[in-house]
């Protein structure tokens, strides 16, 4: 068996990937809700399908972005999430995933969230290595593509801003906030 050398681009259809899984009871909190880790768990396994198959190697998560669970899901629906590889750097591939949850007896979806996972290629030394580049076949994919663009300026953007008022902050010249806020200083 000959391993051929990925090629220079991959197009974005080459490793779109849906992962189905029937939510059992295994999977609830106490409340009778399907567990976040739980749909977490399955979010990083999709992104790393479709990240290994665009790149052709390893991949690690390195970050996740915009997890926010709009909707309970429940025990008995079919949960799918719906990945593809949105933007490339050098060695780093983001990949958008939508989760949505079918109520088999009624047939009705609804949408439990979009994340972002980014992740990193890996070579046989466990070095980041190049991946493709992507071959952007409709607009909505041009589209994600810019978003990435975007969401990755005004991350950094934000991560220095932080920084920054994380260094400036003194507690006493600070306290103020404090007010109105659901807090006792116990000290
Ligand atoms: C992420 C990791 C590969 C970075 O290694 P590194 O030697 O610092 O490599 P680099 O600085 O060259 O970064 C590699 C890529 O990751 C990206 N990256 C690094 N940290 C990042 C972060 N916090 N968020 C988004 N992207 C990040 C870089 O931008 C770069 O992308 P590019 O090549 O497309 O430009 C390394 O820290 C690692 O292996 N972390 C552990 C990941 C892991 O094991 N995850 C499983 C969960 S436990």
């Amino acid at each position: 068996m000959s391993l051929l050398p990925p090629p220079d681009y991959r197009p974005v259809s080459y490793s779109r990937v849906t992962l189905t899984e029937l939510m059992i009871p295994g999977y609830a909190n106490f409340g009778g809700k399907i567990h976040g880790g739980t749909l977490l768990s399955l979010m990083d396994k999709v992104a790393y399908a479709a990240a290994a198959k665009h790149a052709g190697t390893y991949c690690v998560t390195v970050s996740v972005d915009g997890v926010d669970f709009l909707q309970p899901v429940e025990v008995g629906e079919l949960v799918s999430l719906l990945a593809s590889v949105n933007y490339v750097g050098r060695t780093s591939l983001l990949v958008g995933i939508r989760v949505i949850a079918e109520d088999v007896r009624t047939g009705s979806v609804k949408h439990t969230n979009t994340s972002y996972f980014t992740m990193v290629a890996k070579n046989e030394a466990g070095q980041p290595t190049l991946v493709p580049g992507l071959i952007l076949e409709t607009s909505i994919d041009t589209r994600r593509f810019l978003e990435a663009i975007k969401r990755k300026e005004l991350k950094q953007r934000y991560q220095e801003d932080f920084a920054a008022a994380r260094e400036m902050l003194t507690i006493d010249q600070e306290l103020n906030l404090l007010e109105g806020q659901r807090c006792k200083i116990g000290y």
